[in-house]
C-alpha cells in the first residue's frame, strides 16, 4: 500500500459573487514510502491546495485520502477528527516558502514549540531539540533569534521543527522559492539527506523543475487543477508527453528542436531513435558496440548529458540503416544494454 493515496480528489472553492473555483479536479496520485515526489506547475495550478488535502488543512470536496493506511477522507467525507487527526497530523511535517517561524522566540524554542504536547521531561526535550539542530547542521544557533539568521538557516530551523515529531512524511510547499540558487541547492541536499537517512517520504511542491530534477525520483505535472502527467522522473523528463511538461523539462525538448532545425528525411530502411542511458551503466560507446555486435551503422545527430537526481543521463539521437530484422536486432541489443529506446518520426514525435 502506498503511504499517500489520493483517489479522484477534487477541491472546489465556492464564492459568493463569482463562479466557483475548481482548484483541484479529479486527481489520483499514489506516493510510495521513501519517494521524493515532485509536484510542478505554474502558479495557480492547484499544487498547494492539493498538498494541503494530505494533512487535511484543506478538506476535499470529493474523493478519497488515505495516509499511512489510515482513512482521512472517503467519498468527499472526512472520516477522521479530533485527537486521532491531531496524532496523525504530527506524523506529517510541513515547510513553506515563508518559513513561518515565531520571531519573538529563539531557534530552540521554535523547535520545542512543536513538542509542547509531548510528555518529554525538560532534559529530554532539550536533548531532542539539540539532536534536531544537529540534523540540520545548526547546533551553534540554538539561542539565536530567527531575524539573526539567513533565509537558508531559517528554513533549516523550520525543517528541524517539522521533524520534531518524527514524521514519516514531509510536505514541502515552495520551500526553496524565496532562496538564492546556492542556498536552494543546500536545502535540497539536506532534504535528500533526510530522505536517505530517515526514510522520510517527501512531497516537493515547486514551480522550479530544477529542484525536482535534483532530488525527486517521481514527478507529477499540474495544470488547471489536474495532473496532466506523472511517473518516474527519468521517464517523464526524458520523454515528456504533455505540452506543459515539455515546457517544464526544457532539456529533452532540445531533441525536438534539433530535429526541426535539421529537417531530416529518413530513407525507407532507416529508423530514427532517441537513446537514453545511464552513464554509470554504459561506460563503453554504444554506437561502436552496436556496430560490432549487430553490424549496423548508427549515425549520431545529437548528444547531450543531463544530471537527474545526481545521476548523469545521456541522450543520443541516432539514425540506423537496416532492414526489419536489423532494426529488431538493434532494439534488442540496446534494450539488453539497459538503454531506453524511443523511435521517433522525422519531426521528433514518438512512434
Ligand atoms: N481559499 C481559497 N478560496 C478561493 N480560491 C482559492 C483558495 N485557495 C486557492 N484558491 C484558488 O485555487 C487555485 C489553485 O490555487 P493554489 O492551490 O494556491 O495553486 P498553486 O499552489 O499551484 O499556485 C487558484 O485559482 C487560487 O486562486
Ligand atoms: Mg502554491
Amino acid at each position: 500500500m502506498s503511504i499517500i493515496q489520493l483517489d479522484h480528489v477534487s477541491v472546489t472553492f465556492k464564492r459568493k459573487k463569482a463562479a466557483d473555483v475548481q482548484a483541484v479536479q479529479d486527481v489520483t496520485l499514489h506516493i510510495e514510502k521513501g519517494d521524493i515526489y515532485g509536484i510542478v506547475g505554474f502558479s495557480g495550478a492547484g499544487k498547494s491546495t492539493l498538498v494541503r488535502t494530505i494533512n487535511l488543512l484543506q478538506k476535499p470536496t470529493a474523493g478519497d485520502v488515505v495516509v499511512g493506511g489510515v482513512d482521512f477522507v472517503k467519498d468527499g467525507k472526512q472520516v477522521i477528527s479530533g485527537k486521532d487527526l491531531q496524532a496523525r497530523r504530527r506524523k506529517i511535517g510541513m515547510i513553506f516558502q515563508q518559513f513561518n517561524l515565531l520571531n519573538e522566540t529563539t531557534v530552540i524554542e521554535n523547535i520545542a514549540f512543536a513538542l509542547k504536547h509531548s510528555d518529554l521531561s525538560d532534559d529530554e526535550l532539550e536533548e531532542k531539540c539539540h539532536k534536531l539542530l544537529k540534523l540540520v547542521d545548526l547546533e551553534d544557533k540554538a539561542n539565536s533569534y530567527p531575524a539573526q539568521l539567513s533565509g537558508g538557516q531559517q528554513q533549516r530551523v523550520a525543517i528541524a521543527r517539522a521533524l520534531a515529531n518524527d514524521p514519516e512524511i514531509l510536505l514541502s510547499d515552495e520551500a526553496t522559492s524565496a532562496l538564492d540558487p546556492q542556498t536552494t541547492i543546500q536545502i535540497l541536499d539536506l532534504l535528500k539527506k533526510l530522505n536517505r537517512e530517515l526514510g522520510l517520504t517527501i512531497v516537493l511542491i515547486t514551480h522550479e523543475m530544477d529542484a525536482v530534477k535534483k532530488i525527486a525520483n517521481k514527478v507529477a505535472v499540474m495544470e488547471n487543477g489536474r495532473v496532466v502527467e506523472n511517473g518516474n522522473l527519468r521517464d517523464v523528463f526524458l520523454a515528456p508527453k504533455a505540452e506543459l511538461t515539455q515546457k517544464f523539462v526544457g532539456g529533452s525538448l532540445a531533441v525536438v528542436d534539433t530535429l526541426k532545425s535539421l529537417n531530416i528525411s529518413l530513407a525507407e530502411n532507416e529508423a530514427l531513435y532517441q537513446l537514453v542511458y545511464s552513464l554509470n551503466n554504459v561506460a563503453k560507446s554504444i554506437i561502436i558496440e552496436l556496430y560490432r555486435e549487430v553490424g549496423v551503422e548508427a549515425s549520431m545527430l545529437y548528444g547531450n548529458v543531463e544530471v537527474l537526481a545526481d545521476e548523469p543521463v545521456g541522450t543520443l539521437l541516432v539514425t540506423v540503416k537496416g532492414d526489419a530484422d536489423k532494426q529488431k536486432a538493434t532494439l534488442k541489443f540496446l534494450n539488453d544494454e539497459g538503454v531506453t529506446v524511443t523511435e521517433l518520426d522525422e519531426r521528433g514525435n514518438r512512434l
